[in-house]
């Protein structure tokens, strides 16, 4: 890996919590809380890896998340996440976590934010600022999304919005609109998966229906020019996730990813690394494969990292400083890397 992309300041905006749980992780809280995995190692899970579709991974992912019982093994998770921030210069994270996943193994909400959460202030000490996105499961139903949102409503000073994730393809945003709207009017930001798998007429919805601040993934766009303009003129980020994308075979491989026609577009364009134990790589590996299979240039490089931080839920003087901060570091690492172009 290049030493100026691992140290290059980046915010992540499309982070699954439990996508980001390694299997030697897995297997140790595993064997702590005495369950058996249907795998003999650590090698052998990271074997199983190879998904064609989005739904062969959910399958394996929503399996994985399946050790994860009580308080420490959620703040172990996501400390071992904050960990991998802080080594590659990650100064910001927007962490999804699904909570339906584990209430519905019988595991109470308060356990799985408390444990998320206390890891996301001792990471404040790693040098890492967090917001955290409660995510709803859009293949189970509205009124299990709507008891979901409920469940929130008491730590709602923790959460800075709601998303919706899970299997695309017959779940459109739509079928969502009631609970949204709950979650806006109760002052939750909304954001939503859409054009991952799914049509451009799934992101007209999360756009016009449930009001979304931003859309994750939304790499089909380009087959709509009119959505196209829509997004570049009000500046809507998309959160991309390239490896992702890769791996679920959303596109055959790095080199014909939409992503360097995106930015031509003008669109707002961010990397993510989506669920990265399980795709092959966290965020400096996402932002080293575009480079190195979409001949990426330093500007527009630079451009992808402010993008993350524009893009970001905080404050206009939180982002300011970060963005000098990006500014900062390229105008040095430019000098010293001379040849960089
Ligand atoms: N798409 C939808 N749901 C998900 C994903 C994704 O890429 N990752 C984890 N849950
Ligand atoms: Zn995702």
């Amino acid at each position: 890996m290049d030493t100026w992309i691992r140290d290059l300041p980046k915010a992540e905006l499309h982070i699954h919590i439990e996508g980001s749980l390694e299997p030697e992780l897995m297997f140790a809280i595993a064997q702590r809380n005495q369950i058996a995995l249907p795998y003999p190692s650590a090698v052998a899970v990271r074997d199983a890896y190879q998904f064609s579709n989005l739904q062969s991974f959910l399958d394996i992912y929503y399996a994985g998340a399946g050790v994860l019982l009580h308080e420490q093994d959620f703040y172990d998770m996501t400390w071992a996440y904050l960990e991998r921030c802080a080594a590659q210069n990650i100064r910001h994270t927007e962490i999804f976590f699904d909570p339906q996943t584990h209430t519905d193994r019988g595991v109470p909400f308060a356990t799985v934010i408390n444990g998320i959460y206390q890891a996301l202030v001792d990471g404040k000490q790693l040098g890492v600022s967090s917001q955290l996105i409660c995510s709803f499961l859009r293949h189970l139903s509205a009124e299990s999304a709507m008891a979901t949102l409920e469940q929130a409503m008491p730590f709602q000073d923790w959460l800075v919005g709601v998303g919706l994730d899970s299997s695309e393809m017959g779940h459109p945003p739509v079928k969502f609109q009631a609970v949204f709207d709950r979650a806006r009017a109760e002052g939750f930001l909304t954001v939503a998966h859409a054009g991952e798998e799914g049509p451009p007429e799934y992101i007209w919805q999360a756009l016009e229906l449930l009001k979304v601040s931003r859309i994750d993934h939304g790499v089909r766009c380009l087959e709509d020019p009119k959505l196209v303009a829509y997004l570049a003129e009000r500046q809507i980020p998309l959160t991309v996730c390239p490896l992702s994308n890769v791996k679920l075979c959303v596109f055959d491989d790095m080199a014909t990813h939409n992503l360097k026609q995106l930015l031509a577009a003008g669109l707002c364009v961010t990397v993510n690394s989506d669920d990265p134990a399980y795709f092959g790589g966290y965020l400096a590996e996402n932002f080293q494969a575009i480079r190195d299979h979409l001949a990426l240039t330093v500007t527009e490089m630079h451009q992808l990292s402010r993008n993350g931080f524009q893009a970001a839920f905080l404050s206009p003087e939180a982002k300011a400083t970060l963005l000098a901060e990006v500014d900062r570091f390229m105008a040095t690492a430019g000098r010293a890397i001379g040849n960089l172009s």
